[in-house]
């Protein structure tokens, strides 16, 4: 039996959602992992640090006894944030980041930025404080093709960005492009980026082909094979600049199984196996513990987890429930459709 000890992982991108909806999807992340990054798009949003101290404050109590587990908060940017509080919230400790979301690019984001000109002071402030912005890089434009909106984002509005304030610590959030990984590349010591479990995993055709699969249905929606290709090379790269940012994004399946379903998959329970399964598809086990446990540290400017946990290959196929069943109904859980044989054993410090 192969088995694989590494530090503890942590999620760089994370949906906890509120209330019954937290309190069922917490344990799954918080059993594997010590930290997340917990995305602001409730409704309504994450605004203030108030807001993040609250937010924090309830996820905190949702955490089963036992599991170690630290949020980090970020705020929801929009065009009436203050760069003092933002200031105010990240040097006492109660905000990590702050997350830019164009208006309308995704689930609850209508609160976004329209306009980046009328960011810039607060965008400023971040660059000084050396405060990470976490990036939905797609475009809105509806000119734009679904599949392009990212590399046009990257063209259009980031590139720019970067140039008027170099100093500013941006993290591409779930790309989904080899344009994505190639300017992740480009970029200094200012620039990360997050991958998720998913877009290693599935390309276009698994939402499309054969019938419309809404559960594999996210934003950035997946795009074909050449890109799912490029993930998979930079994620097992081992390159720092490239860590985990799970975007489990849990929703009611009749939320999803209908007419206009929403974007959001979540993965957060069976994510660990499904990435040893990657990693050692990819030959590549050795370069695990970079992408889940230390690049994201690094580039955050935090200690590696001290607690060990232990990934063991089985020969029966894991079982994974289809979903997870709250009163309000189930929740599916991203099946990677094929068997994974890694499984989350034991922690040991
Ligand atoms: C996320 C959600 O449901 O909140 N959905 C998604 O498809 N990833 C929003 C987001 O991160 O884009
Ligand atoms: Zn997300």
């Amino acid at each position: 039996m192969k088995t694989l000890t590494i530090r503890r992982p942590d999620d760089w991108h994370l949906h906890l959602r509120d209330g019954a909806m937290l309190e069922a999807v917490l344990p799954a992340t918080s059993t594997h992992f010590a930290r997340a990054i917990v995305m602001p798009n409730l409704v309504p949003p994450v605004v203030t640090t108030a807001d993040a101290r609250a937010y924090r404050d309830r996820i905190l109590k949702a955490v089963p006894r036992g599991h170690d587990f630290t949020p980090l908060m970020t705020l929801y940017l929009t065009e009436a944030t203050r760069a003092d509080d933002v200031e105010a919230g990240f040097r006492d400790g109660v905000v990590t980041a702050v997350k830019l979301y164009p208006a309308g690019a995704t689930t609850n984001s209508q609160s976004g930025v329209r306009d980046i000109t009328k960011v810039q002071p607060v965008l400023e402030r971040m660059a000084a404080i050396g405060m990470p912005l976490c990036v939905h890089g797609e475009v809105t434009d509806p000119a734009i093709d679904i599949f392009d909106r990212e590399a046009v984002f990257i063209e259009r509005v980031l590139e720019p960005l970067r140039r008027s304030i170099p100093e500013l610590r941006v993290v591409m959030e779930h790309i989904t492009t080899k344009e994505g990984v190639a300017y992740a590349r480009s970029g200094g010591g200012n620039l990360g980026a997050t991958i998720t479990t998913h877009h290693l995993i599935i390309n276009r055709n698994a939402i499309l082909a054969g019938g419309i699969r809404p559960h594999y249905y996210c934003l950035p929606v997946a795009k074909r094979e050449v890109h799912r290709l490029a993930l998979r090379e930079a994620a097992t790269s081992g390159d720092k600049r490239f860590f985990l940012g799970t975007d489990s994004a849990p929703h009611l399946d009749p939320l999803k199984e209908c007419a206009c379903g929403c974007a959001g998959v979540f993965c957060a329970p069976n994510t660990l196996s499904c990435l040893a399964h990657v990693f050692e598809e990819e030959n590549a086990l050795d370069r695990l513990e970079a992408f889940i446990s230390l690049n994201g540290p690094a580039f955050y400017r935090l200690p590696p987890n001290e607690a060990r946990i232990t990934l063991k290959r089985q020969e029966e196929p894991v079982a994974y429930p289809k979903s997870l069943v709250m009163r309000a109904g189930p929740v599916t859980i991203f099946d990677p459709m094929h068997p994974i044989h890694w499984n989350v054993c034991e922690e040991a410090i």
